[in-house]
């Protein structure tokens, strides 16, 4: 079943409100920055390339928008949108790799006209969400090399057809898996603390009909000492020049358990996802977010006293030693990841 994460349509940007999920399937419609970029700081778009896309289509929203007289205008509007979409999420690098992919356009066209050159912005916007859809389906058929029939893999976070505007990545290797006629299994680990395994994985996994259970973040460890799990794929949000790669608050535990238990460990993601400017992941900017979503979202009542100090970081990095192998939309990567990162991408 096709689930359409991010779109454009009649001049507008379409969006699956995934803060509505499971509950309920709203589309929302974006028709100026201000929403789109709104939506992706809400998470009503979220994982990383589909906020690479999300970015680009809220950047010729922006350009759109505004009565633009000259080449100057145009450039000066364009720098300022850039930073403003780039400030929506920090961590994510593909958002900020999608925006200067379409702001390069205004660069390289100085010498069309201003309705050509915002055409184009629109052009490399599409472009963009279809290659997106083209590694994931480079990235599945790469990550079948890992695995085998009645496989039993965990997963965290959402990596699937919300988090890209393709099949996935960590969950495009699982549809491929069950195309492939291999009997899969699939833990989902809830993801505290906006549980976007218990709401968007399990969702859309049931959609397509995978055997998923859902776990909480701490049953991981319990099961990998029960032998209950093959191997373990996750996504990334960024990945250093070293292999180190940034993922949901709690990937870095996983890892650390995977090893403990020589459960492999892989990580799948797409080129707009590794940043070679960051030698290694201490560099990553991580995304702070409000304590309410520890406490307050999903609870009819605040399970904290109000004076509690809560610390919510969004990602956290896994080291590059902990992680089997790198499946991106180029190649697989071994450790180490340094000298072959710095060939392919
Ligand atoms: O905060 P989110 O929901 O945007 O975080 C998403 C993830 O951490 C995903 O695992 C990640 O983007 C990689 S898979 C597309």
């Amino acid at each position: 079943m096709k689930i359409q994460s991010v779109a454009w349509k009649k001049g507008k940007m379409v969006l699956l409100d995934q803060t509505k999920l499971p509950a309920k399937v709203v589309y929302v419609s974006c028709s100026d920055v201000r929403q789109a970029r709104e939506a992706i700081r809400v998470l009503k778009v979220r994982g990383a390339p589909a906020i690479g896309v999300a970015a680009a289509f809220g950047l010729v929203l922006g350009v759109n928008n505004k009565k633009i007289r000259n080449y100057a205008q145009l450039k000066k509007k364009t720098d300022i949108l850039f930073k403003y979409l780039a400030s929506a999420r920090p961590t994510a690098v593909n958002l900020v790799w999608a925006l200067k992919r379409v702001k390069n356009v205004v660069l390289k066209n100085k010498h069309e006209n201003i309705a050509a050159i915002k055409k184009l912005m629109l052009d490399e916007a599409k472009l963009i969400s279809n290659e997106e859809i083209a590694s994931c389906r480079k990235m599945a058929d790469l990550a079948q090399g890992f695995i085998k029939d009645k496989d039993t893999i965990l997963t965290y976070c959402n990596t699937g057809q919300l988090a890209t505007v393709g099949l996935g990545t960590a969950l495009s290797a699982v549809y491929r898996a069950k195309q492939l006629g291999k009997r899969i299994k699939v833990y989902a680990c809830e993801t505290r603390p906006l549980l976007q395994g218990a709401r968007l994985t399990c969702w859309e996994l049931k959609k397509n009909k995978v055997d998923v259970t859902l776990i909480c973040d701490n049953m991981a460890g319990y099961l990998m000492q029960q032998g209950k799990i093959d191997k373990v794929f996750i996504g990334a949000d960024r990945i250093a020049a070293n292999g180190d790669s940034a993922n949901k608050i709690g990937s870095y535990s996983l890892a650390v358990l995977a090893r403990q238990h020589r459960v492999p460990f892989y990580v799948v993601a797409p080129h707009s996802t590794v940043d070679k400017r960051l030698p290694s992941g201490s560099r990553i900017p991580i995304e702070q977010r409000s304590g309410k979503e520890v406490s307050e979202l999903f609870f009819k009542k605040p399970i904290a006293l109000a004076q509690v100090k809560i610390y919510n970081p969004a990602f956290d990095v896994v080291p590059a030693r902990l992680i089997t192998a790198i499946v991106t939309d180029r190649t697989v990567l071994r450790f180490p990841y340094a000298q072959k990162i710095k060939r392919v991408f």
